[in-house]
């Protein structure tokens, strides 16, 4: 049998996919399954995308293109972090990468180096940790909480900061609590981080476009201009323009962290994929109205299941304003019995249970580093959610 690296050794699989995959399982084998867990809106890829997609097919753009994207996309991505953030970057600044998650992938390559630390919020989203492992990086796992609208502040940022810090993971609005930093949020961690120069900054604004309640959105290169020069801005079209799996993702930053990052791209993927490309540059370049007609039936869901869920004895969840995920806390479960005689001990337990007993996928919360809690993806229909959270009230309400 071959002996697999020590480097693969280090990580775990994505624990959202992997619940996805049983979901997927249990309802190929005919159960009534509704899966809650997927990071990934219901809504259509826009039609200006599409149609330059078979556009480009038709005129035979599918050969490689330039490592870092095309310049008719980097320009696009320019102008669009101009138009909605007012931050200055050249097509140079910009790197596109197959999905977001590449983009981080990249970063984390081509600037961690063993032993360096790694700030990350907890609740984090998924891969963050495991991608800094890989780096040879150490994940430093920083608890935020509900009553602080799951917020690093200043001072626990302070308080985390070694001489081996290198980075600080920052993701707004959030996978998994869709909780969103203010303006004054990101200027208090911007003071902190004026002091402490060697620490960059990645920020992870992939929710940028969902966002509600007339929030306004704020990254911290735009608040604090002071650190944009060690800040990575990390974004893409995956979520708020449905485009999970044209695999785009972007980012901008010190154009010498870009260049190495686009070395390494170099030598794993090569280019993003040209017709994708193609899709995203007229989609970031088209009418951007519909994202607001969305926004509207997230905030409707979101209003759904926030109500329905802390209408569930046991259970306590958060407004959000962002993203398309609650987290609510499941303290009041743990200990709690099943029918079938087991004791609730941790929120894996409680995933466990609900899928079991009424079919509902969700992610337990020591996946996202915050026990005991877990994630549901809203962005499904109406009828599915109110479906799915009356199972979870009769599943809670038959425990003991
Ligand atoms: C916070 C966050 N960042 C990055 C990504 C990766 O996005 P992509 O599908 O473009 O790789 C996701 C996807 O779930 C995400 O939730």
């Amino acid at each position: 049998m071959i002996k697999l690296s020590d480097r693969v050794n280090l990580v775990k699989p994505s624990a959202t996919l992997t619940i996805t995959a049983k979901a997927a399982e249990l309802r190929a084998a005919g159960k009534n399954i509704i899966s809650l867990s997927v990071g990934e809106p219901d809504f259509d890829t826009p039609k200006a995308a599409c149609d330059a997609a078979k556009a480009a097919i038709d005129a035979g753009f599918t050969r490689y293109t330039a490592v870092p994207g095309i310049p008719e996309l980097r320009k696009a991505i320019a102008a669009k972090f101009k138009k909605d953030n007012d931050l200055d970057y050249e097509a140079d600044d910009i790197l596109v990468s197959t999905g977001g998650k590449q983009c981080i992938y990249n970063m984390l390559q081509a600037m961690i180096n063993p032993g360096d630390e790694v700030i990350i919020p907890a609740p984090f989203w998924v891969s963050y940790p495991d991608m800094v492992l890989l780096a040879g990086g150490v994940p430093v796992i920083v608890d935020t909480t509900a009553e602080n609208g799951f917020k690093l502040s200043g001072p626990q940022l302070e308080a985390a900061i070694t001489p081996k810090t290198k980075l600080l993971f920052l993701n707004s609005p959030s996978n998994p609590t869709g909780m969103a930093y203010s303006h004054d949020d990101l200027a208090a961690l911007g003071a902190v981080l004026k002091k402490h120069e060697n620490v960059a900054v990645a920020t992870d604004d992939m929710y940028e476009k969902i966002l509600f309640d007339g929030k306004t959105f704020a990254t911290i290169a735009q608040v604090c201009p002071d650190v944009k020069d060690r800040t990575i801005t990390l974004n893409g079209v995956s979520k708020a323009y449905c485009m999970t799996g044209w695999r785009i993702g972007f980012c901008a930053g010190p154009r010498h962290l870009i260049k190495a990052m686009a070395k390494l791209q170099s030598q794993s993927t090569s280019n993003p994929c040209s017709v994708s490309m193609a899709a995203v540059a007229a989609a970031l370049n088209g009418d951007q109205s519909f994202l607001a007609a969305r926004n509207d039936a997230f905030v409707k869901r979101r209003d759904l299941v926030v109500s329905m869920l802390n209408q569930t004895p046991g259970l306590r969840c958060p407004t959000p304003q962002g993203a398309f995920y609650v987290y609510p806390d499941c303290a009041g479960l743990i200990g709690k019995t099943t029918p079938d005689g087991k004791t609730l001990t941790n929120d894996e337990d409680v995933a466990a249970y609900l899928l079991e007993a009424e079919g509902v996928a969700v992610v337990h919360g020591a996946a996202f580093g915050l026990s005991p809690a877990f994630r549901i993806s809203y962005a499904t229909s109406d009828a599915v959610l109110e479906d799915a959270c009356l199972r979870i009230q009769r599943a809670v309400g038959a425990l003991r």
